[in-house]
């Protein structure tokens, strides 16, 4: 979990107003016969989180100590990481917890849910969510497949619903001016941008099968993907390296670099991807590779996202960030901030002002029930996802190039057209299909 980015503790909430959500209105009597809630429960966003492994652990933490928040509901279908997620959360004892989230989402009182669950329930999840009335928190990548990831940002428009899409450096106040200065010229003319993703993640290897860990519900946790046996593996945090749940760390912290290049050029889909990966280190379980390079090209400019997962040595001094290259000069964001260089001169880029943090501003964002405040919204989040996305395809296709049409939602990949269309969704297992489709 290298990309969690520290500071992503909640800031006093200042606002004070009614929440127009539908249920709303339901919550005040419990909280205030508990006596639980210090600010009058009419102020408050009442949140769950679904999923509590690593990341979901991160958010019972931030929104659990979050003023303006109460933690009222976490969902997990494994006992076990339930109990872990009480640590650093007041009032743990008056959290419900649920193993099943469509259980959690009859509750009409909670506002909204984060998803923190592995990358192929995010949209199943969410469309849920969404029905169920909720605002939606989901984490990064926000699908599994490109069909979802439309859908997902239809339903947030149909259910007018916020949608907060997990890529946190769109709160970044040095990343935001850095993308103020970046359009007001600073650098000159923007013609390529590095996209770079370099960092040693050790080897998997090889697990047999075995019965899950007793009282989880591991058909739930498969959900849509095919009933497979047990291997500790295909289970918490690498799961990412199987197709059936995640897409490799293209979708993975692949999604946070994609996302500040798309940031940079005003979030727009490339008109070809050309792209080539496979598995020159790992010999293990892993399904996903661990080197791979991508061109997104554009009519003015390249984004080039560069994957090795076998270096602790960095790539012009970044792990993990991106470099614009200007006509005039360079500038590179990572989490460590933002430099200019033009010439000798070197330029760190400062925020002008304090930012809210994702979190705070999703939960702002609920209280004035105002999609239009997400720092990161759901349709932004879809450019990156997606093209991370169209790089596998891309890959796992062997395809010289492909292109994708965003309106007609389609791929042309000359002699692969009909393979490569069929990636943009997968099949569902019964029980398991998407509850919503458009
Ligand atoms: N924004 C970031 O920087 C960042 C960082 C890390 C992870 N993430 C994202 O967070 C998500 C979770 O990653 P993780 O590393 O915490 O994974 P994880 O495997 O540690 O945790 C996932 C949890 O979801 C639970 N789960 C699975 N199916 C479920 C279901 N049907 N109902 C309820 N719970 C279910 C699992 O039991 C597990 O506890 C991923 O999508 C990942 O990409 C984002």
């Amino acid at each position: 979990m290298k990309d969690i980015e520290s500071k992503e503790i909640a800031p006093e909430v200042t606002r004070r107003d009614f929440i127009k959500t539908a249920g709303a209105g339901l919550f005040a009597a419990p909280y205030i016969a508990s006596g639980w809630a210090q600010t009058p429960p009419s102020d408050m966003v009442r949140h769950a989180v679904i999923g509590t492994g690593g990341m979901g652990r991160n958010h019972t933490k931030n929104f659990g100590n979050m003023k303006g928040c109460s933690l009222v509901a976490i969902c997990d279908v494994d006992p076990a990481q339930l109990g872990k997620a009480f640590k650093d959360v007041p009032n743990a004892d008056k959290i419900q917890k649920f193993s099943d989230f469509r259980e959690l989402l009859k509750d009409k009182s909670i506002d909204s849910v984060s998803i923190a669950a592995p990358d192929h329930w995010h949209t199943p999840m969410a469309l849920w969510a969404m029905m169920a009335g909720k605002h939606v928190y989901v984490e990064k990548p926000c699908a599994h497949n490109i069909k979802e990831v439309n859908l997902l940002v239809k339903a947030s428009k149909s259910f007018n619903k916020c949608v907060q899409h997990g890529t946190q450096r769109r709160s970044n106040g040095a990343h935001i001016e850095g993308m103020k200065q970046l359009r007001n010229g600073i650098i000159g003319k923007v013609h390529t941008i590095k996209a770079i993703d370099h960092q040693y993640r050790e080897s998997i290897g090889k697990a047999v099968a075995e019965a899950p860990p007793a009282g989880v519900d591991y058909d739930m946790w498969l959900g849509a993907a095919p009933k497979v046996p047990f291997t500790k593996n295909r289970w918490h945090y690498n799961w990412r390296w199987f197709w059936d749940y995640g897409n490799g760390d293209a979708a993975n912290d692949g999604v946070h670099q994609i996302d500040v290049a798309v940031w940079a050029l005003g979030d727009r889909y490339p008109k070809r991807v050309i792209s080539s990966g496979a598995q020159y280190f790992y010999k293990d379980d892993h399904e996903t590779p661990d080197t791979q390079t991508t061109i997104f090209e554009y009519d003015d400019t390249q984004i080039i996202w560069e994957m090795r997962l076998w270096t602790d040595y960095t790539l012009e001094g970044h792990d993990n960030g991106n470099v614009a290259y200007g006509t005039e000069g360079k500038m590179e964001f990572d989490r460590a901030g933002v430099i200019v260089t033009k010439g000798k001169e070197q330029i760190k880029i400062e925020a002008p002002e304090a930012v809210e943090a994702i979190m705070p501003n999703f939960i702002t964002a609920v209280r004035e029930n105002n999609p239009a405040k997400l720092n990161s919204p759901i349709e932004k989040g879809a450019i990156a996802t997606n093209m991370a996305l169209l790089a596998n395809i891309t890959t796992r296709l062997g395809a010289p190039s492909l292109q994708y049409d965003p309106v007609k939602e389609e791929i042309k990949c000359p002699g692969m057209d009909k393979q490569a269309n069929a990636m943009l969704s997968r099949t569902y297992r019964k029980g398991y299909e998407l509850p919503w489709k458009g």
